[in-house]
């Protein structure tokens, strides 16, 4: 018997995982810059240097992302949440608002992010209404800002309640 599943439902059971939030960068083949936010992001190995990330069908971009040889995930940092609205709904020139610079890609980087990550796409593998964006990472770098995170449709900053917990587990 098949479960019936609504996608609602779904879509909120799968919102109660905490993430953090990346904005996803490429290149179209006429050179235009496109991007978009995304928290699928996942680390998938070190050695070799590997991520994900999930690009859905019907993104604007989507055809860019799918076939791109190469991409950039730039984790934002708290206080970025202007730039994930903007990346996840403004239609106009996303990147005519937000400070960034170029990787040895072309592609962008958004300035003030928590870490960038420059990949080459590994594989693309398009799976139900997303695709699975594998790629291996050539350059990296991380600041000190702590990342933007994202729970149940809702954008939160880790605070110290956390920060002190955590600090009573490691003492007992
Ligand atoms: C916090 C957050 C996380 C998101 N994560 C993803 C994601 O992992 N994959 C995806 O395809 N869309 C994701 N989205 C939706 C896209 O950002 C949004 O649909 C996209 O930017 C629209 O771009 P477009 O107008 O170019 O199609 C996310 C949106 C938000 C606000």
């Amino acid at each position: 018997m098949t479960l019936q599943i609504n996608p609602q439902e779904l879509r909120s059971a799968f919102g109660s995982f905490l993430t953090g939030v990346t904005v996803v960068t490429a290149r179209r083949d006429d050179g235009a810059m496109v991007g978009f936010t995304a928290n699928s992001f996942t680390s998938v190995s070190i050695d070799p240097p590997l991520l994900l990330v999930c690009p859905g069908k019907f993104l604007s971009s989507y055809a860019t992302f799918a076939a791109c040889t190469h991409f950039a995930v730039n984790i934002l940092a708290q206080g970025q949440q202007d730039i994930a609205n903007i990346f996840a709904s403004y239609k106009g020139d996303r990147f005519a608002r937000v400070a960034h610079r170029l990787d040895r890609h072309e592609v962008a980087l958004i300035e003030g992010a928590a870490a960038h990550f420059s990949c080459t796409r590994v594989q693309a593998l398009p799976m139900g209404d997303h695709c699975i964006l594998i790629g291996r990472v050539d350059d990296f770098s991380q600041s000190n800002c702590a990342g933007l995170g994202y729970h149940a449709g809702q954008y939160f900053r880790i605070g110290f309640d956390g920060v002190a917990r955590q600090d009573v587990l490691e003492r007992t």
